[in-house]
């Protein structure tokens, strides 16, 4: 049988909350990704607690964002077209997801399952508060 590595999924409420996640869950041999950076706050965070960081956002903050941090590595792509992602050549082993914190469930569902599947990484915080309330409402019975 295929070793899987487990995948613990973090929903999070808020920009603050999404951030304090950071020196809690990243370390010195991590290689993370950030979809949706903006204006690059988190993913400049994330660089200091992790051995490599990347993020990608399809919006035009972007180019604040390489402005303001011109030692990050940022490319301006669309979180969906996940081969443009595979193509950076990289092993994400945890993934930051903030596409808009009142994106639909579904849309973050989404974009989990499909970051889950293909870098089968240790770790997906994502911001969203729907999911969080999902979450908070399951029980296993
Ligand atoms: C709330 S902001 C991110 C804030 C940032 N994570 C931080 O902590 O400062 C949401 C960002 O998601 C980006 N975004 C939305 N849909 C996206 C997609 N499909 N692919 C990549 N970026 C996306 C938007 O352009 C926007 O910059």
């Amino acid at each position: 049988m295929e070793n899987q590595r487990k995948c613990l999924i973090i929903p999070t409420k808020g920009v603050k909350e999404y951030r304090a996640t950071v020196p809690k869950y990243i370390n010195s041999h991590d290689i993370v990704l950030e979809i949706g950076f903006a204006w690059g706050t988190t993913t400049n965070l994330i660089a200091q607690y992790a051995k490599k960081v990347v993020g990608i956002d399809k919006g035009e903050s972007y180019w604040t964002a390489v402005k303001t941090y011109p030692d990050l590595e940022l490319y301006k792509l669309d979180g969906f077209r996940i081969d443009s992602v595979l193509d950076l050549g990289y092993d994400f082993n945890k993934i930051y997801i903030d596409i808009s914190g009142c994106r639909s469930i579904f849309q973050v569902m989404k974009i989990v399952l499909m970051y889950k599947g293909a870098f089968r990484p240790e770790l997906i915080v994502v911001k969203s508060t729907q999911l969080k309330r999902f979450v908070s409402e399951c029980s296993l019975g």
